[in-house]
């Protein structure tokens, strides 16, 4: 049963609560623990950034707010739900609100599936509508992500990587996710393409409205993305607030440091986009 339906701005999709992340012992490695004390929520329509260093816990704490790993402690809420105490199958039913796009495009994507196959997976997987319906559905995310309707039935070795980034993004949004974590969506690609995939990104946001945890290590991307940051070192939070706020006015040492890393011209110099969500 659907739960009541809320209204934007009120209850966040997603809260994390005390989160603490330890990778289990392997090989002769002892436990690690990657993230420690990490609370944070994501509002409807908002987008997180999440940056920090390599090895600050990004990609952890994305793979927990997708349900991926365990937390050791606190506690992760999916739109009213603790994910520890869902049966099954209301974990599943989260599952559907919920997408993820990975760094590497060609993870995301099964090789031996065409573009169109990639896109309505996840329109199968959940019976979503008939084979036409769902067709029809590909054809208007293929639109959408402004990939020619002649690329459907290409391989994803067939494309270039702006273009399989694309289609991840489309077979992300196929089920119209509450909340899409894209984990460094970009960072694998060519500069210009980089650029054209994030305006691609920022108006299928708008337009769209989903919430997201935006990840990356680039502050500058973050900036112009996010609406507000979480910034990580060494599996801490140590410092979170609106974008602009923390950008003009870092009120940690590293975050700091972060800012004055970002090439001129300095974000804060780039005229922001009104955003629908304050
Ligand atoms: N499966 C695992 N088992 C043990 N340790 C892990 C595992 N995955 C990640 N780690 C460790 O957890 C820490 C955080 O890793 P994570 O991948 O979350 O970092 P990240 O911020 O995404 O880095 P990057 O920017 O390089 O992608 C790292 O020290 C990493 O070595
Ligand atoms: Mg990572």
């Amino acid at each position: 049963m659907p739960g009541p339906v809320l209204e934007a701005g009120t209850d966040p999709v997603l809260s994390f609560e005390g989160v603490e992340v330890t990778y289990p012992a392997r090989l002769g490695v002892g436990p690690f623990t990657a993230a420690r004390d990490i609370s944070f929520e994501v509002r409807p329509g908002e987008v997180l950034g999440l940056v920090g260093e390599s090895g600050s816990g990004k990609t952890t704490l994305g793979r927990v707010a997708a349900g991926l790993i365990p937390v050791a402690q606190g506690r992760v809420v999916l739109s009213g739900t603790d994910l520890a105490e869902a049966s099954r199958s209301r974990v599943r039913e989260l599952r559907r609100d919920l997408a993820f796009v990975h760094q590497d495009p060609a993870a995301s994507l099964d090789p031996r599936f065409t573009v169109a196959d990639s896109i309505r997976e996840p329109l199968d997987v959940h019976g979503v509508g008939d084979r036409r319906a769902r067709n029809a559905r590909v054809r208007e995310l293929l639109e959408a992500v402004r990939l020619t309707p002649d690329l459907a039935e290409r391989l994803p070795h067939q494309l270039s990587g702006g273009q399989r980034q694309r289609v991840a993004l489309a077979r992300a949004l196929a089920l119209a996710p509450k909340l899409l974590i894209a984990d460094e969506p970009t960072s694998a690609l060519d500069v210009s393409v980089q650029a054209e995939v994030l305006d691609l990104f920022e108006r299928l946001q708008e337009e769209l409205g989903f919430a997201s945890i935006f990840i990356s290590h680039d502050l500058a991307v973050v900036h112009r993305i996010a609406q507000r940051v979480v910034v990580l070192r060494a599996g801490e939070i140590v410092e979170t607030g609106p974008v602009e706020r923390v950008f003009a006015d870092p009120r940690a040492d590293y975050t700091r440091d972060l800012v004055a890393a970002v090439p001129e011209p300095k974000p804060a110099a780039r005229p922001r986009r009104k955003r629908l969500v304050s």
